[in-house]
């Protein structure tokens, strides 16, 4: 239990990402605060998780929202070891000419209030608990931090200010607190929801079939669940177990950046020499 005696506070950690970082965090023996705005989802985790996780239900639009998360954190469990800001809401892609004129500006301000803001209050709000536990911060970028067409402008500009947010940040409270992000591809068994703005609340990234619309173009030949994403978050929480790293991102980008000029049909080779060895190594 690489994580005993810890203390974390998530943002969006009532489902998708969030939730099976939760999950995860509460195996390794940590007990967690959840800021979320989802009522059903909060109610789902102190179902499956009794004492182990306090949810507190607000926006992470607001600085208020964060601070009662803080409060009730410290209240309930003593202390903040690790804060993770994750929630976020995406924009289906929605290129610039497609953005209506008497849609744009709201929707800019949804997606960088949620996605970049929610990150900043939430680290202003946690500073002082996060000093006092020498503590980390955890930031959720995106593929879309470093590459285009995870997102239209809104989504792929919005995770791009997350990695200034994570460098500064670390730049900033070096040496007392560890600023560091993951950021991860595409997501199966994820909610993300769609901008408010554009109409797009109701609509989940679980309709969509990211295995078959990824796989073959990822040399790793695979989309990572939430769950294997998990893994990354214990990573950059333990105090035992990592070098001293801040300032760093996790780029999970299934290979993506290093698949080359060439549209290449990836595995072809291996399976054309490894299928013609076994061919030739038949019996006679
Ligand atoms: N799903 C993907 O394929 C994918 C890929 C790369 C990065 N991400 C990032 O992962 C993070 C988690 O996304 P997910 O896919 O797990 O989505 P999700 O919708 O399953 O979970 C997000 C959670 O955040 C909460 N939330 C959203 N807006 C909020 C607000 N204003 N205030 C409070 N809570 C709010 C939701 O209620 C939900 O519980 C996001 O930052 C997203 O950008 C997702």
């Amino acid at each position: 239990m690489r994580l005993n005696g810890e203390v974390a506070l998530v943002t969006g950690g009532a489902s998708g990402l969030g939730r099976a970082i939760v999950d995860r965090y509460v195996a390794e023996g940590a007990r967690v605060a959840v800021l979320d705005r989802s009522s059903a989802g909060l109610a789902k985790l102190k179902a499956d998780h009794g004492d182990a996780v306090v949810g507190i239900e607000g926006d992470v639009r607001f600085l208020d929202s964060h601070k009662q998360a803080v409060a009730r954190c410290v209240e309930t469990f003593g202390k903040l070891d690790c804060l993770v800001g994750n929630a976020g809401v995406w924009d289906y892609m929605a290129q610039l000419v497609d953005l209506a004129d008497d849609r744009i500006e709201a929707a800019f301000d949804e997606m960088f209030s949620i996605n970049v803001k929610g990150y900043l209050l939430a680290a202003k709000a946690a500073l002082p608990a996060l000093y006092k536990s020498k503590g980390r911060v955890i930031f959720t970028a995106s593929n879309a931090a470093f590459y285009t067409s995870g997102g239209g402008p809104l989504y792929t500009a919005s995770k791009h200010a997350v990695v200034g947010l994570i460098k500064q940040l670390a730049y900033e409270w070096g040496p007392y607190i560890r600023v560091n992000g993951i950021a991860p591809g595409g997501i199966v068994g994820a909610d993300l929801r769609g901008l408010e703005a554009l109409g797009l609340q109701d609509q989940s990234i679980s309709t969509l079939s990211l295995p078959d619309m990824l796989n073959h173009v990822l040399p790793t030949g695979e989309v990572a669940t939430a769950e294997q994403y998990a893994g990354a978050y214990v990573f950059f929480a333990t105090r035992a177990e990592t070098v001293p790293l801040t300032g760093s991102i996790l780029d999970f980008n299934g290979g993506w950046g290093v698949r080359g000029l060439i549209d290449a049909n990836l595995g072809a080779e291996l399976e054309k020499h490894f299928c013609e060895q076994a061919v030739r190594r038949e019996p006679a």
